[in-house]
């Protein structure tokens, strides 16, 4: 009997050492290594030597000879996911939905399952989570009138079994819920674990690439991106989707973290109802919904998702500090941020920040990652410190640098249509940033730094 040997894998890299160590040496990553029983070289893996090429393998030609055919995308028909697909599922390709879980990747792809079976086209939804029963449940609830004959169910975890029903049922697209679930006999490591992820993935990939149907693999991260590698599987997919959101919010973004055929600027937004996910086409209306217009401290941030401009409320709310030191938390935006502008409104303007409380968040589960929100937030923190509410008609957009200047941003025009769009009729922006007439019907005022913005928010 072959001697049973353990090696220790990068979930982060994929490269194999030989002991544990806490950081991997290859990719610098720490924690990442995870022990794996390995008593056969894994086909194809990191330490796997290619097969020598046969005779009759395919020759290398002149590029102009080569046959340009676009490929004919598998339309999902949920719009929201065409759009961060780059028009539809690719056939041959595989594509990993990522996401934490009960995010709702499950949903998605039975969703998904339930679009594209209704457009005639065969979908095998595999799932190794839950039973049949389950899914079928879930899928009437989500869709009771729906045309499903064309959606068949498999509950099965073992690959070759996976392998046997694709061949059987001949599907066009094929869906894997999860990833992580799926073993592959011939491998004596437990399911979940990175060289089995690594594996079935790569069996699976192959299959889709050979036989010529799109396949989405659904895969859980965690918050701390641990667990069985789906960033090991980022590099073999032609794709990745993450699917965002913030617990207890109903606001989901699906956004193309790696597409081979398609932008990543893309996302594509969602609400988790009782009946499924709903396609919102309009997210900043939804957003700015339970706006208070009159309440101090609420601004409005126009940002970019992707390429699609977002309107989202700030609120901060400033108090005297009740313990000791003072304490800032923050939710939907960048803590430092916060500290950085508290800051330089305690050094350049003399404003009393050091000693206050200071609250602040985004409303509706949306993150604010760029700079281009600094200004709302600006406002909302002297709105809530002079507790003077702002016009509810405007919007804030622009950047605020360590010497309190404001800085211009990209993307003015479609921020400031998208304000337009929902009502707004005035703008604080960046000096220069845009011409004033750009956007019939927003009156902009350009803004230089922010003791300018002060002067405007201070009660006289
Ligand atoms: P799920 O798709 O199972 O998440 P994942 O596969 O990413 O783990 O869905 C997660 C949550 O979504 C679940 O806790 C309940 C909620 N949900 C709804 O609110 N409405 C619905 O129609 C469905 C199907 C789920
Ligand atoms: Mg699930």
């Amino acid at each position: 009997m072959a001697k049973r040997r353990t090696i220790h894998i990068c979930n982060a890299c994929g490269s194999q050492q030989p002991r544990w160590l806490g950081r991997c040496p290859d990719c610098g990553e720490w924690d990442t290594l995870q022990e794996e029983l390995v008593d056969r070289t894994p086909s194809g893996g990191a330490s796997g030597v290619p097969p020598l090429p046969s005779i009759d393998a395919t020759p290398a030609i002149p590029i102009c000879e080569v046959e340009p055919k676009a490929e004919a995308r598998v339309a999902t028909g949920l719009a929201e996911l065409d759009r961060v697909l780059g028009g539809g599922l690719v056939p041959g390709s595989g594509m990993l939905l990522a996401g934490e879980p009960g995010i709702g990747k499950s949903t998605l792809l039975l969703q998904t399952a339930r679009r594209v079976a209704a457009g005639g086209a065969r979908f095998l939804y595999v799932t190794g989570e839950e039973s049949a029963a389950q899914v079928r449940l879930r899928s009437d609830r989500i869709d009771p009138e729906g045309r499903d004959d064309e959606l068949f169910l498999l509950a099965e975890c073992d690959l070759e079994r996976i392998e046997a029903q694709i061949a059987a049922v001949r599907p066009a697209v094929v869906g894997i819920d999860s990833v992580q679930t799926v073993r592959w006999a011939d491998i004596p490591s437990s399911a979940g674990g990175v060289v089995q992820v690594r594996e079935v993935t790569s069996r699976l990939l192959a299959l889709a690439r050979r036989e010529g149907f799109p396949i989405l693999l659904v895969g859980h991260v965690t918050k701390d991106g641990g667990v069985a590698g789906p960033r090991v599987l980022e590099h073999m997919v032609d794709g990745v989707l993450q699917f965002e959101g913030e617990r207890g919010q109903p606001l989901r973004i699906l956004r193309g973290i790696k597409n081979r055929f398609g932008s990543t600027q893309e996302v594509g937004i969602f609400e988790m109802r009782s009946t499924g996910l709903a396609e919102i086409s309009n997210p900043s209306k939804l957003l700015l919904g339970e706006r208070r217009h009159d309440a101090p401290g609420s601004a409005t941030a126009a940002i970019l998702e992707g390429s699609r401009p977002l309107l989202v409320e700030v609120q901060a709310l400033v108090s005297p500090a009740s313990h000791g030191a003072a304490a800032r938390k923050v939710s939907g935006l960048d803590a430092s941020r916060l500290s950085m502008l508290a800051a330089v409104f305690e050094k350049r303007l003399g404003l009393p920040f050091a000693e206050r409380d200071i609250h602040a968040n985004v409303v509706g589960g949306v993150r604010m990652t760029s700079t281009a929100g600094d200004l709302a937030l600006a406002a909302a923190l002297l709105s809530s410190l002079h507790d003077n509410a702002l016009p509810a008609d405007c919007v804030f957009i622009g950047e605020v640098g360590l010497l309190g200047e404001v800085r211009p941003v990209a993307g003015m025009g479609e921020r400031l249509e998208e304000a337009r769009r929902l009502g707004f009729r005035s703008a604080a922006v960046p000096v220069g940033s845009i011409d004033p007439d750009a956007v019939p019907g927003v009156k902009v005022h350009e803004i230089r730094d922010v003791g300018q913005l002060g002067r405007k928010i201070r009660p006289e």
